[in-house]
């Protein structure tokens, strides 16, 4: 290397006669920033609209892409996919839309579905059961989502085999991704009994879970029904109890873990209603009997039913005065569809207004299953409500639904059911299925 090689390095150095950088000349007259006059200098300009060109080509042609950005910081709403509904490209195209309502019927022309894609999650319980025998029948394709807390196998296994059916054991504690149209939101432990065996878990079902649906609702569309409580309205102060009436329920007792939670679960589904846009529905049921109840779940019209079905005396708690109403499954499913299917939020009271005392009751199952079933009275649970009966105006008015099966009716086809399955009495027809 020779030392004029060094010298020439620098600026002061160099010859202004050096012909390496030769600019163009521009049009004398005129001023041109440096940047732009940079720019335009030794088609610049060029390359730069070049590159452009290329990284935009690029861009759109990258599948990772077109990911929107909610999807992929949708950040503890959903994590895990369905085997055979998992999300796919539909949902990246339906996700880079604005949110919109309903998006039943959304897809593209020559792959539109028949029936609807249905989640109903503690499917595999008593009321849930009954649901997805409806929405079968319906043609809907239904995924059945239950930890078998109190759900059982046998309530839908009727239905395996069946291409529209899908049941998935998951916790609803636990986030979930699957892409369907409607949300039936059941599950959680429905008798004191149930409920009360873990309370945290309980309102973690009806806190947690209820988030993780709501968010899967909101992620993929969906509309969200809320299976709510008449225990909502607590020890009710007023009577019959309408949807306006806030409650009066303990904070703190025995049973709050189930009817706080249901409370907080209507206030997130609202919130969600409100501030995302979700479509909800919310549903109070009402004391609700059938088939496939859970034997000695401790819910009034089981116990009875099973005790007098196994000679043993009816128990009875407090003096019997307390009153509530009963309402056939079959019934509740009705309302529940027509509910889902209406344009109306609610809540809505579902529940038969006609009311029984205790007393009432145990003499209509004694009438229905043996008239010398004995009673025997023991001290009341805490927090037990002395009142319950629905004002279901709303619900006749707006959704066109009141109940038709009266309890004469209706407890036949569940002592029916019971006997079956505490006897095994294969022989009885099978009134679950023909309710
Ligand atoms: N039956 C009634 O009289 C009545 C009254 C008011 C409200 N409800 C509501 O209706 C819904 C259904 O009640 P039901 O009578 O069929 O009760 P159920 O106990 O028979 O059914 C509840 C189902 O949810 C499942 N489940 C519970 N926790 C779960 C979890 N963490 N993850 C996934 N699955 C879970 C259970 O295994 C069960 O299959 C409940 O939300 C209940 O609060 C029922």
């Amino acid at each position: 290397m020779g030392s004029s090689e060094l010298i020439f390095r620098g600026h002061e150095s160099q010859s202004q006669s050096d012909d390496r950088y030769s600019p163009k000349p521009f049009p004398s007259g005129r001023w041109v920033p440096p940047p732009v006059s940079y720019l335009l200098r030794e088609q610049r300009l060029l390359f730069v609209l070049v590159g452009m060109a290329l990284s935009s080509l690029i861009l759109t042609l990258s599948p990772s892409a077109a990911v929107p950005p909610a999807a992929a910081s949708a950040g503890g709403e959903a994590i895990f996919v369905s085997r055979s509904l998992a999300v796919g490209p539909g949902v990246i195209e339906r996700q880079q839309q604005p949110r919109r309502m309903h998006v039943a019927g959304k897809v593209p022309l020559g792959l539109r579905r028949k029936g609807l894609r249905v989640v109903v999650t503690g499917g595999a319980g008593f009321v849930g059961s009954h649901l997805v025998d409806r929405l079968m029948a319906r043609g809907d394709s239904v995924i059945v989502v239950d930890n078998f807390f109190t759900g059982r196998k046998e309530n839908v296994m009727h239905h395996f085999g069946n291409p529209n059916f899908e049941l998935i054991r998951h916790d609803v504690v636990e986030p979930l991704l699957l892409e369907v149209d409607q949300i039936y939101h059941l599950a959680c432990p429905a008798s004191p009994v149930h409920y009360k065996f873990n309370p945290v878990k309980t309102i973690k079902t009806n806190v947690v879970g209820t988030l993780n649906m709501l968010g899967l609702a909101k992620r993929v569309g969906a509309r969200f029904l809320l299976t709510s409580t008449s225990e909502v309205y607590g020890d009710p102060l007023q009577h019959p109890q309408v949807e306006t009436y806030w409650g009066n329920v303990n904070p703190i007792g025995v049973r709050s873990c189930y009817d706080e939670g249901k409370r907080t679960a209507e206030t997130l589904t609202m919130d969600y209603h409100r501030g995302a846009q979700v479509e909800v529905r919310i549903a109070r049921i009402f004391n609700t009997y059938g088939p496939r109840m859970c034997i000695d779940d401790g819910r009034v019209v089981s116990n009875f039913v099973a005790q007098a079905l196994r000679k043993e005396p009816m128990t009875v708690y407090g003096d019997g005065k307390q009153t509530r109403s009963f309402q056939y499954v079959s019934d509740l499913v009705e309302g529940l569809m027509r509910l889902m299917e209406g344009e109306h939020v609610g809540p809505f009271n579902l529940g038969n207004p006609g009311e029984f005392t205790m007393l009432e009751l145990a003499k209509v199952v004694q009438d229905t299953i043996d008239p010398n079933a004995r009673i025997e009275f023991r001290e009341n649970t805490a927090d037990d409500p002395h009142k319950r009966k629905p004002d279901i105006s709303k619900a006749k008015e707006l959704l066109g639904w009141e109940p038709k099966i009266p309890l004469r009716q209706g407890l036949p086809l569940m002592v029916s059911d019971f006997r079956k399955r505490i006897f095994g009495d294969r022989s009885s027809t099978d009134t679950a299925a023909a309710a």
